[in-house]
């Protein structure tokens, strides 16, 4: 539908405005703290919705956030991902409180540690070591940075639809006018160097053979290629065959392959998309979960490759540093979530992709049903709501075209008690029962009838 359409039903619609006003009467604080933040901070990262004001939380407990005026949301947004076992799980609590009495930062190593890089090297196929940082930005940073000097070339294989955290070699992205099967670079954003397009970096195209001859053409500049096991684009959990052909032609290369676990570590299975899919990658980078919702990053594998941050074994040294890294909280909420993700795998992980599944699934007949231009894709408990007619095989399918459907929606979602993040990727968690998840389908169906009685889909 035409843009100035949408905004004109928007305008005039009876839903529309009542939940608008509902929620602008609801959030008084939220409103205050916008306007005290608006002369300070430049940015927020984030936005929730776009009312005049975001939404700001005050506290979490299992599935729920409440917001600053007390109200209370069923939460979808995850923690941008780590919180597979929920918001403030007791186990991790119990462990921080803990360690808060031991003290929370000492520079000089602790001993969690070396178990959490234990637990990390138990789990994921391709680790023999570890090490630590404080985001999934500085995990991709330091394994580019370690297989160059591992392989003495230069440059960064990337994909279609990829995202990489945010340092600069993770900013190019491809240029969504260009040809599928050969994309050109862009970046996102300005600020980041021609030169690391142009001579740094090779895009890819996702889940499509011409990766292939394109990695082979470039086999003689290419240190590493990196990739999501699954996009946040474009959450998908087919994409086994693709990878497992990728790795190869990496392998007949000479090129180190990467996956990118971020997102799918101890999420998509306690072993993350590598024992999903029963691969095992030269480097695979964490985040997110593995901290146990505190900031944490790591690098982990091949141990001639790893001894880059050792210098053992002869390998080229790398610089890496942090005053932060490996800190003796995030170790701690770290071991304490993932153990017990390991201790209770065979309940959490088909729990998760079950529930995952079902939403998808009994959403997308709803869609069906009434002809509504939507649908969810999902990768077991991470998903994401598109709006499109049609099908959709990278991320280059989903369009701006219902932009501004998509963000009506999740205003009605909020006014029917269900928080998705600005960015729209989504979670479920562990402790969102059956009970939260018949909530969160009950309210996308009456937010589809709420733009359905304006006209807007
Ligand atoms: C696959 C992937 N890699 C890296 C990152 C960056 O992680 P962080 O936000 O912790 O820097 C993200 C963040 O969402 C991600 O999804």
């Amino acid at each position: 539908m035409d843009k100035e359409q949408t905004k004109k039903l928007i305008l005039e619609g009876e839903k529309s405005q009542a939940v608008r006003k509902k929620l602008v009467e609801r959030t008084s604080k939220s409103a205050e703290v916008r306007f005290h933040g608006e002369q300070t901070l430049a940015q927020e990262i984030v936005g929730t919705v776009h009312l005049p004001h975001p939404i700001y939380i005050d506290s979490a407990e299992g599935p729920h956030l409440t917001d600053v005026d007390g109200n209370d949301y069923i939460d979808l947004t995850g923690g941008f991902g780590p919180m597979v076992l929920g918001n403030k799980p007791a186990v991790v609590e119990e462990a921080l409180l803990g360690q808060i009495k031991k003290g929370w930062h000492f520079g000089i190593p602790s001993a969690p540690q070396q178990l959490l890089a234990d637990i990390i090297k138990e789990a994921g196929a391709c680790v023999d070591h570890v090490i630590f940082c404080n985001s999934g930005t500085e995990a991709t940073m330091f394994a580019i940075r370690a297989a160059r000097a591992f392989t003495g070339k230069q440059k960064v294989g990337l994909f279609d639809g990829s995202y990489h955290g945010v340092h600069d070699y993770a900013l190019v992205k491809v240029d969504a006018t260009s040809d599928r099967s050969r994309p050109t670079a862009n970046f996102l954003g300005a600020g980041v160097p021609p030169v690391i397009a142009e001579d740094l970096s090779v895009t890819l195209p996702y889940r499509d053979e011409m990766a292939f001859e394109i990695i082979r053409e470039q086999k003689g500049e290419l240190a590493l290629v990196m990739i999501e096991p699954v996009q946040s684009s474009n959450p998908r959990l087919d994409a086994g065959e693709f990878l497992h052909r990728l790795k190869e032609v990496c392998e007949e290369c000479g090129v180190l392959f990467l996956l990118d676990e971020v997102i799918t570590g101890f999420r998509i299975d306690y072993g993350g998309c590598q024992a999903h899919y029963d691969i095992k990658p030269d480097l695979a980078t964490y985040g997110k979960a593995v901290g146990g919702g505190l900031p944490i990053g790591a690098v982990g594998g091949r141990e001639d490759i790893m001894n880059t941050f050792s210098e053992k074994g002869n390998a080229p040294y790398i610089f890496t540093g942090g005053t932060f890294s490996g800190n003796p909280l995030t170790m701690t909420a770290g071991i304490a979530a993932t153990t017990y993700m390991r201790d209770h795998q065979d309940e959490i992980y088909p729990y998760l992709m079950e529930q995952g599944n079902r939403l998808a699934s009994e959403v997308n007949s709803f869609c069906e049903l009434h002809q509504i231009p939507a649908r969810i894709m999902n990768a077991g408990s991470i998903f994401h709501l598109v709006f499109t007619g049609g099908e959709i095989n990278s991320s280059r399918d989903i369009t701006e075209d219902w932009k501004i459907a998509e963000r009506e929606f999740y205003l009605h979602l909020l006014g029917h008690g269900v928080i998705i993040p600005g960015i729209h990727l989504a979670f479920l968690s562990h402790a969102h029962k059956p009970e939260h998840v018949d909530a969160v389908i009950e309210a996308f169906r009456k937010s589809f009838e709420d733009m359905r009685a304006d006209g807007i889909i």
